[in-house]
């Protein structure tokens, strides 16, 4: 699949198919994580890959009761990925912790591969740590910076709005607008 089609066509996938994700295809989607960028590329992450259903219950308790990703992560989708990071084998300048980025992009490396492959994934970071992180027993130096469903989509959602370039790009400095 081309880059930009993946990157236009990706939605959140709230709703699964039971069908299975081959074991091939999940290795393919985590090598997509394992291979993505990180600071000093010291890739301060783990990730938890989470098939048996008592272990997505115990997870899901962790989501609150309205987060509309709790279905598909508590019983719909066959797979669910946990991202961690430690924040101490990553960057910290001016109080910007950059392990949030790297394990962001390390799952959205994930989510694109899985919409590649025709699978669909949902960002889930609406959750409490302390009770996901008893769930699946993540040692203190670790944080659980997000969750997601893996799956056949029930249904293909239509195109997401995403605001205009004019509306968030400046030229040369703040301000001044963008202009092709
Ligand atoms: C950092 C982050 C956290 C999110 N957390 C949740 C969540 O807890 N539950 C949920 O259903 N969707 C969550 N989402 C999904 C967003 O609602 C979704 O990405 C956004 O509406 C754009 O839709 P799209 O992913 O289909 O393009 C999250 C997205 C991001 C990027």
């Amino acid at each position: 699949m081309d880059l930009y089609q993946a990157l236009e066509g990706r939605r959140s996938i709230r709703k699964y198919k039971p069908d299975p994700v081959p074991a091939d295809l999940l290795t393919k989607i985590l090598n997509a994580g394992r291979i993505s960028p990180s600071w000093s590329n010291l890739q301060c992450w783990k990730f938890i890959v989470i098939q048996d259903p008592a272990g997505k219950e115990r997870l899901a308790a962790s989501l609150p009761p309205n987060n509309p990703a709790l279905k598909a992560v508590r019983e719909q989708a066959p797979v669910v990925i946990v991202v961690c990071a430690d924040p101490a084998q990553s960057g910290n300048q001016d109080g910007k912790e950059y392990y949030l980025l790297d394990a962001g992009l390390a799952m959205h490396q994930m989510m694109l591969a899985a919409y590649a492959e025709g699978l669909g994934t949902c960002w889930v970071c609406w959750f409490d740590e302390a009770k996901a992180r008893a769930a699946l027993q993540v040692p203190p130096e670790y944080r659980i910076v997000a969750i997601s469903p893996l799956g056949v989509p029930e249904r293909l959602p239509s195109p997401r709005s995403s605001k205009e370039l004019k509306e968030i790009v400046y030229m040369e400095g703040w301000g001044r607008p963008y202009e092709k």
